[in-house]
């Protein structure tokens, strides 16, 4: 499916949003900047797709070294393509989020944005994204959620079941991926839920920040060092 639309992704992904996925992407790289400022710091951005977000941590880091992984080969491409015209630094590999090829406690910061709402199990998702961590290193997820107005949580419905699958697709040509989308986003956890997974699975300090009230949450939390 995220093959069928890797070349339109990006133009809708801006286009729906009304541009502001790049804010929000923003926000996680601020969320992991105190990681992100060490020189010696190791970061991984897991379904990474097209890379806007591997490339924005890229950006903030001074020093630290960011990676990037897909199970999707035709969005990492694009991926790759982006870091390279911007001459950025950024290995894309291709591997699936509930495996990664990754040894336990490598990373210093893990991020996931629009992905863990995509795995077929979240918890061992989360739990992936646990195990790569070092112990004290942050994790962040990006997410749709459940707005927190009620009047804008009809009007997104509205929007998200009847506007965006017309529009996304007539402009991917996959009106499957762009129906999944409101599907998928309606069977993920919520805010709070989605905070209390993270805790089951084993992070601590987790806490989370509205978008767009309540559009899309990120999440963050740590690795306990014990
Ligand atoms: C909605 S896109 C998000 C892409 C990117 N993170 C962003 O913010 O635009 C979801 C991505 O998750 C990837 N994905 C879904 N399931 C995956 C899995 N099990 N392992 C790795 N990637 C996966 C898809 O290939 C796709 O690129």
């Amino acid at each position: 499916m995220f093959a069928a639309i890797a070349k339109r992704y990006d133009l809708l992904n801006h286009l729906l949003s009304g541009n502001i996925d790049r804010r929000w992407r923003r926000l996680v790289a601020e969320r992991l900047r105190a990681v992100l400022v060490e020189s010696d710091a190791l970061a991984l951005d897991v379904a990474c797709g097209t890379g806007d977000l591997a490339l924005v941590l890229a950006s903030a880091t001074r020093g630290a070294r960011v990676m990037g992984t897909d199970f999707c080969r035709p969005m990492l491409e694009i991926a790759a393509e982006k870091a390279h015209t911007r001459d950025l630094k950024i290995p894309f590999i291709e591997s699936d989020a509930l495996n990664l090829p990754f040894g336990d406690s490598t990373f210093d910061a893990v991020s996931i944005a629009f992905g863990l709402r995509n795995l077929a199990n979240v918890e061992a998702g989360l739990g992936e994204l646990l195990r790569v961590l070092k112990p004290g290193g942050r994790v962040a997820v990006l997410e749709f959620s459940k707005p927190i107005v009620p009047v804008l949580s009809l009007l997104f419905q509205l929007y998200f079941t009847r506007v965006l699958p017309r529009v996304g697709g007539l402009v991917s040509g996959s009106r499957i991926a762009y129906q999944y989308l409101p599907d998928s986003v309606s069977r993920f956890p919520d805010q709070k839920r989605l905070a209390g997974l993270m805790r089951d699975v084993g992070f601590e300090e987790v806490e989370y920040q509205n978008l767009t009230f309540g559009i899309a949450a990120l999440h963050s939390g740590t690795r306990p060092v014990r």
